[in-house]
């Protein structure tokens, strides 16, 4: 985030910025996730820059009291329920990506992952079955009106790109998917210049590593979205380099990298901060309307990454911090 800030002070805009504390943090400070404070303060925002969320020391709180339940609470407070996660191949990177350089430099892809329903926030708990067992239960549903304006928003963003939409489901198996199919395939009427497929979770998920190339825009609920864009991470060459936006109706969205907080280097300055730098762009794009300066970050990551700029997570030594400086140097040069 501190990295962020220096982007963001660098491009030298007339936004104000405030902070708050959330997840981990935020419970140890005040007992509680989200606390009010924080959620009022996002609600009053234009847009949201939010770090990342999870900490092993809490794992065995009560789970309304998690880390994660900050990021939940903020999508579902917010009506934060379009995900749009990118996923493009930096040039210079084919060597990094855990495919084949040939098949990786092809990846150009957008992923529109629903967020505000699913398993995620379906009825849940542990009950007794008859025979005496516990048993765990999530339940998945969407609603026709959930599935219709996720849609919307895909075959939209397929129409400023190559117009080719392809929806994710489960549709062999899951009620929920068939509803899901025959929903997007009423709203495709509308956009008689996209070309719609559709394909199952796991064929996409084995597709997604055996030709990325042939994704444009991936449509997809809560919990396939949420794997389907990890893999396509590790595909472009570390998890550390995808930004994601997180949209309501109106302009106000939430950004952050798609990455945890990854307890296992925190606080040893290694993080890759390239992810959450190009969130800072999204935002520019999505809630402050500023094309040419969300552009500008993005090329400035490119470029440092073309001179070949790399953290530990890409096989350097660059640190944190001397990455966000090597941003901020292509910006101001
Ligand atoms: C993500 C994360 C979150 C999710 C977690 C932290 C709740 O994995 O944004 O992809 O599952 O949505
Ligand atoms: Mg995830």
């Amino acid at each position: 985030m501190a990295e962020a800030e220096k982007v963001l002070d660098a491009l030298a805009l007339s936004v104000t910025l405030d902070r708050a504390l959330v997840g981990g943090a935020a419970y140890a400070a005040t007992g509680h996730p989200l606390p009010p404070a924080t959620l009022a303060k996002a609600k009053a925002a234009d847009a949201i820059l939010f770090g990342a969320v999870g900490d092993p020391r809490f794992d065995n709180v009560e789970r309304h009291l998690r880390p994660e339940q900050a990021i939940l609470g903020l999508r579902a407070e917010l009506g934060l329920f379009a995900n749009l996660r990118p996923a493009k191949m930096f040039a210079g990177l084919e060597d990094s990506s855990a495919l084949r350089p040939e098949v990786a430099s092809a990846i150009d892809l957008l992923i529109v992952r629903e967020l505000n329903g699913d398993v995620y926030f379906g009825e849940k708990g542990t009950r007794t079955t008859p025979t005496g067992e516990r048993e765990g239960y999530d339940i998945m549903a969407y609603s026709e009106s959930e599935v219709r304006r996720i849609a919307h928003v895909a075959f939209r963003a397929a129409q400023g790109r190559q117009k080719r939409l392809c929806s994710v489901d489960k549709a062999n198996v899951l009620e929920t998917s068939q509803l899901w199919r025959d929903v997007v395939i009423e709203v495709a009427a509308d956009y008689p210049d996209v070309t719609l497929t559709h394909m199952y979770v796991d064929n996409a998920a084995m597709q997604l590593v055996r030709n990325p190339g042939q994704f444009d825009v991936v449509v997809t609920g809560n919990l396939f979205g949420d794997i389907l864009s990890d893999q396509a991470s590790m595909c472009v060459g570390s998890i550390g380099l995808l930004a994601s936006a997180s949209l309501s109706e109106d302009t106000q969205g939430l950004y952050e990298p798609i990455h945890g907080s990854a307890p296992d280097i925190a606080g040893k300055g290694v993080a890759n901060p390239l992810a959450m730098i190009l969130s800072l762009a999204m935002l520019l794009r999505h809630s402050g309307g500023d094309e040419a300066s969300a552009a500008r970050i993005e090329a400035a990551v490119a470029k440092v990454l073309a001179n070949g700029c790399r953290g530990a997570d890409l096989g350097g030594t660059m640190g944190t911090a001397a990455l966000g400086d090597a941003v901020v140097a292509v910006l101001n040069g």
